[in-house]
């Protein structure tokens, strides 16, 4: 039989990031720099509330919008860290990942044939899902000497009628670039005159470095028109247990909810018992892993410019973006070649979009000692493109 699958589907371009670690697989001695997850456990307290839960028998579905109890705690969580008001009953939903809260979102919002603006270079999945919620995704192309940040210049050229929202993303997976206060407040005094969306994906968030992050909804006039989303995975290392949240406007968590319910049912039970556990005690674990990244990002930055591959110091996440142009290979090149000769696994920049172009994004969620390694590595393979 000839199996047709759904043209929107089949049009897709696969993952570059996908793509590229299967490559991975099946060789040795490899120094992934790849992966965008923390290289920590979950801290124990929360993994043995979620065992306990298993024991005392919390194998059920919870309700569609996430446990009670969870939404509570994310509430509360939410004002105390930034003095953001938000009603569990009816403003908050808890999603499986921030990856669900993208999905659920965009397909809330879009029309057919809409468009949404994605900056770039970005997280891989924005585009598909805003083209599997049948929308087009309009990619504003930032670049390394605007700091790959988003300008109200280019933001203003693009507050059309046909453009329904914008998808943000700081600090940024893959660039580590995030934006300051002053910086965020530009860009909503001119959404305050559109009619656009925001949806703020802030994973990364609690792993700001240098500044306080600003969560999107807490500037002024822009919580009526955010969809707020975040999880568990980076700050808490809790990629596995597949638990995020949704903050915004009643209206859209109604609609996202509608989705989720038939498409999702509600998020795993031990995963939201475990997160409860994480918003009760977890922020210690959050300084304490973040303290750890930063120290690598010092190490990272430091010899990555050393070698000649310039880049600036993230602000925040545990990704950096250098530049490889000197090298005179393009990114898969470069990416590839590094692989098969010095066994370091990073990603070609081109898997986050055009722009991405002549740069390669390490992730530093890898131990210290792995990290000096891969840089001595980095520096070996360069030093060999010369000679
Ligand atoms: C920017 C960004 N958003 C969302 C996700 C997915 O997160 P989750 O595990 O909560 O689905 C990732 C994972 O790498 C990410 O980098």
């Amino acid at each position: 039989m000839n199996i047709k699958i759904a043209k929107r589907v089949r049009e897709m371009p696969p993952s570059g990031i996908r793509e590229f670690f299967d490559l991975v697989i099946g060789m040795d001695d490899v120094i992934s720099l790849g992966v965008g997850e923390p290289d920590f456990d979950t801290p124990w307290h929360i993994r043995e509330t979620g065992i306990y839960s298993l024991e005392k028998g919390f194998t059920s579905y919870t309700s569609n919008k996430g446990l009670r109890e969870l939404r509570v705690a994310i509430a509360a969580h939410l004002k105390s860290r930034h003095g953001l008001l938000y009603d569990p009953d009816t403003e908050i939903l808890v999603t499986v990942g921030v990856s669900e809260g993208v999905d659920l979102a965009v397909r809330a919002l879009l029309e057919r044939d809409e468009k949404f603006i994605v900056p770039q270079p970005s997280y891989v999945s924005y585009g598909p899902e805003v083209l599997m919620a049948g929308g087009t995704p309009v990619y504003i192309e930032t670049t390394e000497a605007q700091g790959f940040k988003l300008t109200p210049e280019q933001l203003r050229r693009h507050l059309h009628r046909s453009v329904r929202g914008i998808l943000l993303n700081y600090p940024s997976n893959p660039t580590g670039v995030s934006y300051t206060r002053r910086e965020l407040e530009k860009l909503a005094a001119l959404l305050r005159q559109s009619d656009l969306m925001v949806l703020s994906d802030e994973i990364y968030g609690e792993l700001t470095y240098d500044y306080e992050h600003v969560p999107f909804p807490a500037l002024p006039g822009m919580k009526e028109r955010t969809v707020y989303l975040n999880g568990f995975s980076k700050a808490y290392a809790m990629t596995g247990w597949r638990i995020g949240y949704a903050a915004g406007p009643e209206g859209v968590i109604d609609a996202m909810t509608k989705i989720h319910q038939y498409t999702m049912l509600c998020a795993p039970i031990t995963g939201q018992v475990a997160a409860c556990e994480a918003l009760r005690h977890g922020a210690k674990d959050i300084l304490e892993m973040k303290r750890e990244y930063a120290r690598r990002r010092t190490l990272v930055h430091q010899r990555l410019n050393q070698m000649g591959l310039t880049c600036a110091k993230p602000d925040g996440a545990f990704y950096i973006f250098p530049s490889i142009k000197t090298s005179g290979l393009d990114s898969k090149t470069f990416a590839r070649r590094l692989l098969e000769q010095e066994k370091v696994a990073a990603v070609p920049g081109t898997a986050f979009g055009r722009v991405g172009e002549g740069y390669i994004r390490i992730s530093y969620a890898s131990s210290y000692e792995n990290l000096k390694e891969a840089m001595d590595r980095i520096e070996r393979f360069l030093k060999q493109l010369k000679s």
